[in-house]
């Protein structure tokens, strides 16, 4: 963590105070640079509950929250389809905007997001919070420098199990307005990584169903694509691996080496054949780490006055992958697996 406080604090608020809040108390906790100042919740015992544990003010309407003159910057944690209009109302109240994933539904959204920052001149990033593993950055580095030479494949699973209780557990969960599917909602994280460490994709062939659930997305993705750096992967995504998650991996392959990255939270190495690097300093982090290393880079970001690790384009792009895949595939629905 980091030892030398900067010159000055970002002052947070958060919108949204459900499930993915919880792991901004475990940040806030260990960041000196920032802290939160009010949180915001359509269901104001929600609310109050949770600006007891951050000891900051409560609201029920978010338009309040952000009409306080005292807050830099906004995070917003409330289901995926309201990030958009939350993320304008931010940034035309001239607040810095941090969306949780995925920045956005449409690309239609995430342009008018992307407009409303460079009027407002604040920043707008999103969390892709697997970007900050040492794991991840290790590899990125490794890439980078060109120790696993040309990349030849990178590949994604992400093999998770959601039983039918947690989309009924909110309303917004598997909804096509709210919630997008397995590809917007959980494996954003993933293909952000692939775009990350190969490029934009050339070319691809996609499948969507629904398979194990009784939802309006498809739980279950499948895609085969082409780098522009003329590399091949796949995408495969589920939340139907019973009866709890099964792994989450991403593959590199390179002329000079290959790397399987893995484990619960994708910062175990799996498999290491890089010569000239070792990956012998890998940490164990804990799990809001990633979260923290987000938030930790936002606020130096606003306080140095300069961009962060994830711009608002890095959020589009993630989005525009996975809307290609959606327009190559139709989706497909058998609850029952009677073909
Ligand atoms: N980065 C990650 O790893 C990660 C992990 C989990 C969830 N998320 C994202 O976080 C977001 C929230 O997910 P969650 O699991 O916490 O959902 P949740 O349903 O547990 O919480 C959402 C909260 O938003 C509140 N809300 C709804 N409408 C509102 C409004 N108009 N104004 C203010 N508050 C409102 C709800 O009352 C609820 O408390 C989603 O976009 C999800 O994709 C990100």
């Amino acid at each position: 963590m980091p030892d030398q406080k900067p010159a000055r604090f970002v002052k947070y608020g958060i919108i949204g105070c459900g499930a993915i809040t919880e792991r901004y108390i475990d940040v806030f906790e260990n960041l000196n640079t920032a802290c939160v100042t009010a949180v915001a919740d359509s269901d104001l015992v929600k609310s109050k509950s949770m600006a007891q544990r951050f000891n900051c003010q409560a609201f029920k309407n978010y338009h309040t929250l952000l009409a306080n003159q005292d807050i830099d910057a906004v995070i917003i944690a409330t289901p995926s389809g309201l990030h958009a209009q939350m993320a304008i109302d931010a940034l035309n109240a001239g607040k810095h905007a941090v969306v949780e994933k995925p920045m956005a539904m449409t690309l239609e959204q995430a342009d008018a997001m992307i407009y409303a920052a460079q009027k407002a001149k604040r920043i707008l990033t999103t969390v892709l919070n697997n970007r900050f593993l040492p794991a991840t950055i290790l590899l990125k580095k490794t890439i980078d420098q060109g120790a696993m030479g040309r990349i030849i494949s990178g590949s994604t699973c992400v093999n998770w199990y959601r039983p039918q209780e947690y989309y009924n557990e909110a309303a917004w969960r598997g909804t096509r307005l709210m919630d997008g599917g397995v590809l917007l909602n959980q494996a954003i994280h993933h293909i952000d990584l692939l775009l990350y460490y190969l490029g934009e994709v050339k070319h691809l062939q996609a499948y969507r169903a629904t398979l194990g659930h009784d939802i309006e997305v498809e739980d279950t993705a499948a895609a085969i694509v082409q780098f522009k750096n003329s590399a091949i992967g796949t995408i495969n995504a589920t939340t139907c691996a019973y009866p709890k998650n099964l792994e989450e991996t991403l593959t590199i392959i390179g002329e000079k080496g290959c790397v399987v990255l893995g484990g619960p939270k994708l910062n175990s190495i799996r498999a290491w054949q890089v010569d000239e690097i070792s990956p012998n300093d890998v940490l164990e982090v804990p799990k809001w780490y990633g979260h923290y290393k987000v938030i930790e880079n936002v606020s130096l970001a606003i306080i140095e006055q300069r961009e962060p690790l994830i711009k608002s384009e890095d959020g589009k792009k993630a989005l525009e992958l996975i809307w290609r895949i959606m327009a190559n595939s139709q989706l497909t629905k058998d609850v029952s697996n009677g073909l």
